[in-house]
């Protein structure tokens, strides 16, 4: 990954899908002044979408897009990817899956964060088949995201011990705290 040059932030969109605490994290962090990136784009695949409301309130440029033809959608979104000079692209949230083509043309420049600790429990309801299968712990994993679903190269991953008395509910609210925790950190770990 390239280096930070001089001062100036390497400009990044977040694409979401729900609730925004990544993305209202995020934004946080990146107006720190050690911060390497800035957040000039939001981009979600719908308006329901509640992070879409703080980044209206906050008056980052958003834009949804609705995934009917991915082929013309992901053309629309490189496009303004390219207007706006992006660099990187953190998904946080984000429930669509992205095509080969569309990495490839970011190649090495897109990342996730992952409510388990890959490569266990890619896709969906991670909490509830760690608490199923009886582990003893769960956690999250920033990764960089390639053509296989949650798949990429590991950056970081945080453990959280899993007690008898979790439920999906407390677990989520266990590992959404470190997520919080876990993304500054890797994308710090990226460009130092
Ligand atoms: C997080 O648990 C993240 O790991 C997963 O989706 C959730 C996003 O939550 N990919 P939010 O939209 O950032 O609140």
């Amino acid at each position: 990954m390239e280096k930070l040059i001089g001062l100036k932030k390497i400009k990044t969109a977040i694409f979401i899908s729900g609730t925004g605490n990544n993305l209202k994290n995020l934004v946080k962090f990146s107006k720190k002044i050690e911060t390497p990136i800035s957040i000039n784009l939001v981009i979600s695949n719908t308006n329901k979408a509640k992070g879409l409301l703080f980044a209206n309130q906050l008056k980052i440029k958003n834009k949804v897009f609705n995934f009917q033809n991915i082929t013309i959608t992901e053309k629309n979104i490189l496009k303004l990817l390219k207007k706006e000079k992006i660099k990187f692209i953190c998904l946080a949230g984000f429930m669509k899956i992205l095509s080969k083509g569309f990495i490839k043309k970011f190649n090495g420049t897109i990342i996730n964060i992952h409510p388990s600790l890959l490569p266990k429990y890619k896709g969906l309801n991670t909490h509830l088949r760690a608490i199923e299968n009886k582990d003893k712990f769960a956690g999250c994993t920033v990764h960089y995201v390639n053509a296989k679903l949650d798949s990429g190269k590991i950056i970081t991953q945080k453990k959280i011990k899993i007690t008898s008395n979790d439920t999906t509910t407390s677990l989520a609210k266990k590992v959404l705290e470190e997520e919080l925790k876990l993304y500054p950190a890797a994308i710090m770990k990226i460009f130092n």
